[in-house]
């Protein structure tokens, strides 16, 4: 595991772009492992600037979801599916069908999980997986108590996580209670985790993933099981390492 702190987000969502742009230049058939939370936003803003800018080209690229909302509504605007066209697929002009998520809709969720673990498999596996961490540690949906080799499936959120992710939503009552998520293995089996940080309210979670015991009570801290891991942080992230 290597962290790397440095003064800004702006910063960190740099360097993190350069390791995509590597990635892109260097593999004919990328595969990108996405992530929503407001952390990675100013990561997928450098690689549209630069697609637009220095025709960084994604139209070869292919992409996996780390996990969807179960029961909104097909128009609603926070599906993560949604999120992820909005701020991803449409600015960066990745084929619509490259782009995969499991299905928050799905009728029977157990078997969506299967399929789309599957669907990672057939894909050879993700090349570069970016990642938050929740303010309770968790990454993905993969909340306290998740297994270290779990793999995707459906969850329950906690109450901290719900208040964390109200604001996106017009009431705390809208967030809904169930998602479906990669697993921990799932996330484990990435060739290249990023995991970002930024700001003060995460320096706690930052601080037990990185350097406390590696244990399911904070999720991120597959970090340091992983075999090629690198921690993106700015001042504030870090502050408590
Ligand atoms: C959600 C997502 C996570 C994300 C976390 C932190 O719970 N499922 O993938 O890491 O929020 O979000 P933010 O980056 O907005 O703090």
């Amino acid at each position: 595991m290597e962290v790397i702190v440095l003064p800004t987000a702006t910063a960190t969502a740099s360097l993190a772009a350069d390791i995509i742009e590597h990635l892109l230049r260097s593999e004919p058939h990328p595969v990108l492992g996405l992530a929503t939370g407001s952390t990675p936003e100013p990561l997928y803003a450098e690689l549209t600037r630069r697609h637009k800018e220095a025709g960084l080209d994604f139209a070869h690229a292919r992409a996996f979801m780390l996990d969807e909302y179960v029961g909104l509504p097909a128009d609603h605007p926070e599906r993560y599916a949604a999120v992820i066209q909005r701020e991803v697929t449409d600015p960066l002009e990745i084929p619509v069908d490259a782009v995969h998520g499991p299905d928050g809709a799905a009728a029977d969720p157990v078997a969506e999980c299967a399929r789309y673990e599957q669907a990672i498999l057939d894909a050879g596996g993700i090349d570069v997986q970016i990642a938050g961490i929740g303010s309770n540690g968790h990454i993905a949906f993969n909340e306290p108590g998740s297994a270290l080799t779990s793999l995707t499936r459906p969850k329950t959120l906690n109450a901290r996580t719900r208040q964390d992710n109200a604001r996106f939503f017009s009431s705390p009552e809208e967030v809904p209670r169930h998602v479906l998520t990669q697993g921990l293995g799932t996330i484990g089996r990435s060739r290249h985790l990023l995991l970002l940080a930024s700001g003060e309210g995460k320096a706690d979670a930052v601080a037990r993933a990185v350097e406390g015991p590696l244990s399911a009570s904070c999720p991120a801290s597959i970090v340091q099981l992983h075999r090629h891991a690198t921690v993106l942080l700015d001042e504030p992230a870090a502050s408590r390492l």
